[in-house]
């Protein structure tokens, strides 16, 4: 049963159970958002940021036609006050899901994502071949003024498991956030026609 609730962590934990995914405006307050976009872009202004690579462990390649972004790794270590209270609230929700599902996630990981005028990421599943640790999904977006005609929306389709059936459109607005289950939703980035900024990254079980 879906309930709307101004409890953001349960507001998504509601979306989840209804339909496998969730997307709320304003999970971060502007103003916290702004913070957490100006960490990312300054971080790629100093250099930090490594073309995105494709497939896992040592078979992780560059591969143009499939994603053009450019990612940073979170580190806790090295994250700024904006990144670790952003991080803060994905521990809420972490623990939110696992009550509701006894999903038994024991971390995050998950980058910095700028796409360049250009970029783009085409369909595709979270969850890699063959392994099953990335349970959930979440993406933060940072593009303060986005319009329709900057593009770079995300496509996903609802369907589990399939590419087809309903899609739902996501711009990348400031503060946006959708979560969904990785190894369950298809979905593809839009070419973006400005530098479009994200936190990307996955709730894990062990193994
Ligand atoms: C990803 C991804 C979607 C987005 O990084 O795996 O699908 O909207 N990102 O940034
Ligand atoms: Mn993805």
């Amino acid at each position: 049963m879906s309930t709307t609730s101004s409890d953001p962590t349960v507001a998504v934990v509601d979306g989840l159970e209804a339909r496998g995914w969730a997307c709320l405006d304003a999970f971060l307050a502007a103003d916290e958002a702004r913070e957490l976009a100006a960490e990312c872009l300054g971080a790629r202004e100093a250099g930090a940021f490594r073309r995105a690579r494709v497939g896992r462990g040592s078979g992780k390649v560059i591969r143009e036609d499939i994603r053009r972004d450019e990612v940073l790794w979170l580190e806790e270590a090295t994250a700024g006050p904006a990144a670790r209270r952003y991080l803060d609230r994905l521990e809420e929700l972490r623990l939110g899901i696992n009550r509701r599902f006894f999903a038994g996630l024991f971390n995050f990981e998950g980058h910095f994502a700028v796409y360049p005028p250009g970029a783009f990421y085409k369909a595709h599943l979270d969850r890699h071949r063959g392994t099953a640790d990335r349970v959930v999904t979440a993406i933060l977006y940072l593009n303060d003024g986005w319009v329709p005609e900057d593009g770079g929306r995300l496509k996903l389709w609802t369907t589990p498991g399939v590419q087809e059936g309903p899609v739902e459109w996501i711009e990348p607005r400031l503060g946006t956030l959708v979560v969904f289950f990785a190894g369950d939703h298809w979905h593809e980035v839009e070419v973006a026609q400005r530098t479009r900024a994200s936190v990307t990254g996955w709730f894990r079980v062990r193994g």
